[in-house]
C-alpha cells in the first residue's frame, strides 16, 4: 500500500486524485487551505485511510506545522498539485506584477519548499517519488502568446524539478514534473479537453509506475515524455 500526500486537494485535479488513490487502496494525506477542512474532503472520511491536514503552501509556518504533524510517517509519493492561474492582467503590456510574484510563490517556489520539508518522510520509503503538477504552458518548445505569469511560473518549476531530480538521485528519490492535460476544473474551464477523472487516472498510473530511471523527465498524464 502506498502512502500519498496531495497538496491543494479541496477541489479540481487534487480532489479527484484523493478519491482515486483511496479507491486504489492507498493511505492518503490530503491538504486544504483554511481553518476547517472543506466538505469535499470531509465527505470522504468514511475510510480510515484518509487524513486531512491544513496547508497554505506559501507559508513556511504552515509547512512547518505540517511536517510536525507528519513526523515519523513514511511517505511514498508527494503530489505538488496546488496551483493558480495567476492574475487577470498578465500580458507584456499590462502586467499585474504583484500577482505575477504570487503566482511564482505558489506554482514555483512552494513545490520545492514543501518537498524539501518532507524529505525525512520520503527517506523512510522504499520507493520515494515526487510528482509536481506542471503544465505544457510552461514548455519552451510550445510557442504561444499571453499568460506570461502562469507560463513563466510553470517553465520555472520544470527547471526547479529538473535540478531537484539530479540533487535527490543519490537518495533514490524520483522527481518528475507532469502536464495533467487541459482539464475541466475551475481553472481549466468547461471547454477543456478532458475530465478530472481521466487526468487523475493517468497521473495515478504514472505515479505508481515511475522509477528512479525516469527521474528528471517531464511527463504527460498519458505517461509519455513531454518536450521541455
Ligand atoms: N485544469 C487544467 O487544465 C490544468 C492544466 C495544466 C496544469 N494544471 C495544474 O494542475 C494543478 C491543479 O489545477 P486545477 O485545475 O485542479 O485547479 P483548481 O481547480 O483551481 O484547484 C487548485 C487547488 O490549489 C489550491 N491552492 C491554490 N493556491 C494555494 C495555496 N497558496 N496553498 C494551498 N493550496 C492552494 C486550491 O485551494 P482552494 O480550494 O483553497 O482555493 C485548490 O484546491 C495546478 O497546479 C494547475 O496549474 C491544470
Amino acid at each position: 500500500m502506498n502512502t500519498v500526500l496531495i497538496t491543494g486537494a479541496a477541489r479540481g485535479i487534487g480532489l479527484e486524485l484523493v478519491k482515486q488513490f483511496l479507491e486504489s487502496g492507498s493511505q492518503v494525506f490530503a491538504t486544504y487551505r483554511g481553518n476547517t477542512p472543506p466538505a469535499s474532503l470531509t465527505d470522504l472520511l468514511s475510510t480510515n485511510r484518509l487524513s486531512l491536514r491544513p496547508l497554505e503552501v506559501t507559508d513556511q509556518n504552515s509547512i512547518d506545522a505540517l511536517t510536525a504533524l507528519l513526523e515519523g510517517i513514511s511517505i511514498d509519493i508527494i503530489i505538488n498539485n496546488a496551483g493558480i492561474i495567476g492574475p487577470q492582467d498578465q500580458s507584456y503590456h499590462n502586467m499585474d506584477v504583484k500577482g505575477w510574484l504570487e503566482t511564482f510563490e505558489i506554482n514555483t517556489v512552494a513545490p520545492l519548499m514543501v518537498t524539501n520539508a518532507l524529505l525525512p518522510n520520503l527517506a523512510m520509503s522504499d520507493s520515494p517519488r515526487v510528482i509536481t503538477i506542471s503544465s505544457q504552458m510552461g514548455s519552451l518548445e510550445r510557442e504561444a502568446k499571453g499568460m506570461i505569469a502562469y507560463r513563466s511560473s510553470k517553465a520555472a518549476v520544470n527547471k526547479v524539478m529538473q535540478v531537484l531530480a539530479l540533487e535527490l538521485k543519490e537518495q533514490n528519490i524520483t522527481v518528475c514534473p507532469v502536464h495533467p492535460g487541459w482539464v475541466k476544473t475551475d481553472m481549466g474551464g468547461d471547454n477543456a479537453d478532458i475530465s478530472v477523472q481521466e487526468s487523475a487516472r493517468g497521473i495515478l498510473k504514472l505515479a505508481r509506475n515511475i522509477t528512479i530511471a525516469d527521474t528528471g523527465k517531464f511527463f504527460t498524464w498519458e505517461g509519455t515524455e513531454h518536450p521541455w
